[in-house]
């Protein structure tokens, strides 16, 4: 695929080595998914690469990034700079690559998760935890859910997140709370 190629291309001088590393391993995985599921596997591959476009952007860009895009953000965006790559770069990939809608919300979830994610969202939130780079006492277990029932990988994965959140005594966002409810009550 052509625009692949060409955004590959792009990423691999725009990010750091391991930074684009991952987003391979990332995109890997969601076009493994995408392909279990029956979704379009160059859809996945294309969100799967540039997920994390935004994020080695210096923290003082990503703001002023915010204001000059009219990107609306929270209280808890506010405090977690960190959670800004993806709203970021959900806008980068929109006006950049002309993404999609569902392509775009699928990079602006990849972080917190959101209530109402579609398969492409929910394969790219997986495969950024479990790609074949990521080392962790659970990305087994995930790996294998996740090809299995990508709703309970989901449900285990926000469980998850959110205890570690807990533990460090970080702030938890909204989003990843009505996410893990709505999989709850769908279970
Ligand atoms: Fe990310
Ligand atoms: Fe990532």
């Amino acid at each position: 695929m052509e625009k692949l190629k060409k955004i590959k291309e792009e990423l691999a001088t725009l990010l750091s080595k391991e930074r684009y590393i991952h987003s391979l391993g990332v995109m890997e995985m969601a076009e493994q998914l995408a392909k279990i599921y029956g979704i379009d596997t160059d859809i996945a591959a294309l969100v799967g690469i540039t997920h994390d476009i935004a994020k080695e952007m210096p923290n003082e860009e990503k703001l002023k990034y915010i204001k000059e895009n009219n990107i609306e953000i929270d209280e808890i965006e506010k405090h977690s700079i960190g959670l800004l790559h993806a709203k970021i770069g959900a806008d980068i990939v929109k006006k950049k690559y002309d993404f999609t809608q569902n392509m775009q919300n699928a990079i602006k979830y990849h972080t917190t998760a959101y209530p109402d994610m579609d398969l492409l969202a929910k394969i790219v939130f997986a495969s950024d935890k479990i790609e074949k780079n990521r080392k962790y006492d659970e990305v087994e277990k995930f790996r294998e859910l996740a090809k299995q029932d990508i709703d309970t990988c989901m449900l285990e994965m926000l469980n998850y997140v959110i205890k570690r959140n807990i533990d460090k005594g970080v702030l938890i966002h909204p989003d990843s709370i009505y996410a893990r409810n709505k999989l709850l009550l769908k279970i």
